[in-house]
């Protein structure tokens, strides 16, 4: 089983803590359509005869592409291999583009999911990262989906933010419950190197909110989600039940993936790979033929520290009897001597399955990091 992930490098604006790969001049948006179909025929072989369980369309923002673009890709992936009836199809889409119309076209050529960025519901704190869309978009966009009949929709929304206040970040989540939103997405703002933000931060000009008041804002996330009935499977994600992301469970279970378009990551057969960052570059190398891509063969030290990385950030956790079978006795040994490092009040060990705890959770990365083992 395998899954696909196209990067689609085009906003309209850019917002001013986003260091994702994207660029704002729009002009060759088919033509970086054409280049995706030209990967795809470079690169499908390395997942010949894989099943395809979910298709996700990234960003930049997909929304900016017609139903007509999403089909030949879709399409494309069809031909090749075989596409479960029931797999997972997710746009990316962001609340300016979305119009009846447009919602109907895409789910008309098989997009069954909606990751919409809605980030908040505060208009002042919307203008302040220049997105393009505001509060009223935003709710409007909710309504829009469900009435096209979109069931599976997922909202991405941050905390952490300069001006969020607590009660908003709980009004916001429980509107989202109210409408029977079965995913989120919530994600701590991190100060990207680079960004506007950045630099306004270096220059005294933006003050962010102290660690101790995002953690506050996490504490509120896990106490909504235990209260409105959300499993919190993954640090930054919250499902219904039975409405967790094939997509993202894919990247956390060590499956196949294959990332198409520039930036994009793939992971096949123990071997990683990540196209160049550079709209122009990446499309002047498909045309000639050449994948622009770096490579890179994973050592067994460094399969180690993505599963601790990806595992922990579940709420299933580290299975030690997996483990065991994955990484014998030599990395158990440092795995737990480096156990011990961890704060007990951050890591519980429970029916043979290492876990984080709910005050953990907000360090997973650090707490991975400090687990990893050194080639
Ligand atoms: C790359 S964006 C693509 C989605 C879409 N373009 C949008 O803006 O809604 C994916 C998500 O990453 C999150 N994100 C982007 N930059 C971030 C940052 N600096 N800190 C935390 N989350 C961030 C946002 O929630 C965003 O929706
Ligand atoms: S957050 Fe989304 S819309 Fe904003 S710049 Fe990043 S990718 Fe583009």
């Amino acid at each position: 089983m395998a899954t696909v992930y196209f990067h689609i490098p085009f906003c309209k604006q850019a917002c001013f803590y986003c260091d994702f790969h994207f660029s704002t001049v729009r002009t060759a948006q088919q033509e970086m359509v054409d280049c995706l179909l030209t990967e795809w025929e470079l690169v499908h072989h390395s997942i010949q005869g894989e099943r395809i369980d979910s298709i996700y369309f990234g960003g930049g923002t997909p929304s900016l592409l017609s139903a007509a673009q999403v089909q030949i890709l879709i399409d494309a992936v069809t031909k090749t291999n075989e596409v479960l009836f029931d797999a997972e199809i997710t746009l990316e889409v962001n609340p300016d583009d979305l119009s009846a119309d447009y919602l109907q076209s895409i789910r008309a050529v098989g997009v069954n999911r909606l990751s919409v960025g809605i980030q908040s519901l505060n208009d002042d704190i919307l203008r302040s990262m220049n997105r393009a869309h505001d509060r009223r978009m935003a709710v409007h966009s909710i309504l829009l989906a469900q009435d096209a009949g979109f069931e599976d929709i997922s909202v991405d929304l941050m905390f952490g933010l300069p001006g969020l206040t607590d009660q908003e970040w709980v009004s916001a989540l429980h509107f989202l419950a109210d409408r029977q939103v079965p995913h989120i997405s919530a994600y701590c703002l991190t100060l990207e190197p680079g960004t506007v933000w950045h630099r306004r931060v270096e220059k005294r000009l933006l003050v962010l909110p102290e660690d101790e008041s995002s953690r506050m804002q996490y504490r509120l996330l896990m106490d909504f989600a235990k209260d409105r009935g959300y499993r919190h499977y993954e640090v930054s994600n919250l499902a219904l039940p039975g409405m967790e992301s094939e997509h993202n469970s894919a990247y956390w279970n060590g499956s196949h993936y294959l990332g198409l378009g520039p930036s994009a990551h793939s992971f096949v057969d123990g071997t990683r790979w990540w196209n160049v960052s550079n709209n122009a570059r990446y499309m002047r190398s498909i045309r000639s033929g050449v994948l622009p891509h770096t490579q890179e063969v994973l050592t067994l030290s460094n399969r180690h520290n993505e599963y601790v990385m990806t595992k922990l950030r579940l709420d299933t956790g580290i299975d030690l009897t997996e483990y065991q079978s994955y990484f014998g006795d030599d990395f158990s040994q440092s795995f737990q001597n480096n156990m011990r490092s961890v704060p007990s009040e951050w890591i519980d060990l429970c029916d043979n399955r290492l876990k984080l705890t709910p005050e953990g959770r907000f360090f997973a990365d650090g707490i991975s990091a400090s687990l990893f083992v050194l080639d």
